[in-house]
């Protein structure tokens, strides 16, 4: 099944609303503040005046970087209308900060003409981000920096034990929810492929056990499952129930790794 991140409008609107509260619980985990907020101290020079963030999605990220920047003139490009019309509503009053409907791979945005940008889990939603990282390193000025930061989905986990019921779901959220599992070991390369010189790179573990961060996880996995006939409501339930379960009782083992790459474009 095709990892519907890549076309969000044709997921429908139920899954827009769902991934949209998702992302914002992510961006409120301790964990995933601590990565942003390190990433965009990484972005800080002086003279920060324009920031653009390439996948944007509900703009979960994009608030976070319009309050660390608050001088800087912020846009969130995202391919989904859908994300973007809850992106602009989210973002109500945040002057700084608006959101374009847009390609990675064609930004409406003049060459040389952005401070920083940021890429925040979108390559691995992609079949290839060889041409979002050309046109991220098209519109950075001489430089300018980027932050990209993404999920080694190949390591997530709900395994507490040999073959724990859980972990299905977990292999199955990143079958059918996610492109590209690996991208993560690809990174480095990937950004000199394009001509950025990568000055710091950094994994993170994010551990999910006492909040229900990754219930979206089980959730869309069980709904998917039911509708394919391959298991019946009573599993379901009953897997959404484990899941709430070792929450309350502390002990679900959510487990992702994260990476963060900056890369600076070259000085001519
Ligand atoms: C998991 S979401 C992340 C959204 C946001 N960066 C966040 O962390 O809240 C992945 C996003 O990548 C976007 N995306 C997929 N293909 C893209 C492309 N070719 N160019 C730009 N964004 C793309 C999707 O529409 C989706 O909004």
């Amino acid at each position: 099944m095709a990892d519907p991140f890549q076309d969000v409008d044709a997921a429908g609107a139920d899954f827009i609303t769902m991934f949209a509260d998702a992302m914002d619980m992510r961006q409120s985990d301790p964990t995933m503040e601590a990565i942003v907020a390190d990433y965009l101290d990484r972005l800080d020079q002086t003279d920060v005046t324009r920031i653009v963030e390439i996948g944007a999605g509900a703009g979960a990220v994009s608030r976070r970087i319009a309050a660390r920047f608050p001088v800087a003139r912020v846009t969130g490009f995202e391919p989904s209308e859908g994300f973007v019309k809850e992106a602009r509503s989210r973002a109500a009053g945040v002057d700084n900060l608006s959101f374009e409907v847009a390609d990675g791979a064609a930004l409406p945005v003049a060459e040389d003409s952005v401070d920083a940008v940021v890429i925040h889990t979108v390559l691995s939603h992609v079949t290839d981000p060889f041409p979002i990282l050309k046109e991220a390193l098209r519109v950075l000025r001489p430089g300018g920096r980027i932050a990209v930061c993404d999920a080694d989905f190949s390591k997530g986990s709900f395994a507490s034990f040999p073959n724990d019921p859980l972990d299905s779901l977990a292999r199955t959220f990143v079958s059918d929810f996610v492109t590209d599992a690996y991208i993560v070991g690809k990174l480095r390369g990937l950004l000199t492929g394009v001509g950025l010189a990568v000055d710091h790179f950094q994994l993170w573990n994010r551990l999910t056990d006492g909040a229900p961060m990754m219930l979206p996880w089980v959730e869309v996995t069980t709904k998917q499952m039911v509708e394919r006939g391959q298991i019946g409501a009573g599993l379901r339930d009953a897997l959404i129930e484990e899941h709430n379960r070792r929450v309350a009782a502390k002990t679900l083992y959510g487990f992702q790794l994260f990476a963060t790459a900056i890369g600076t474009k070259p000085q001519m």
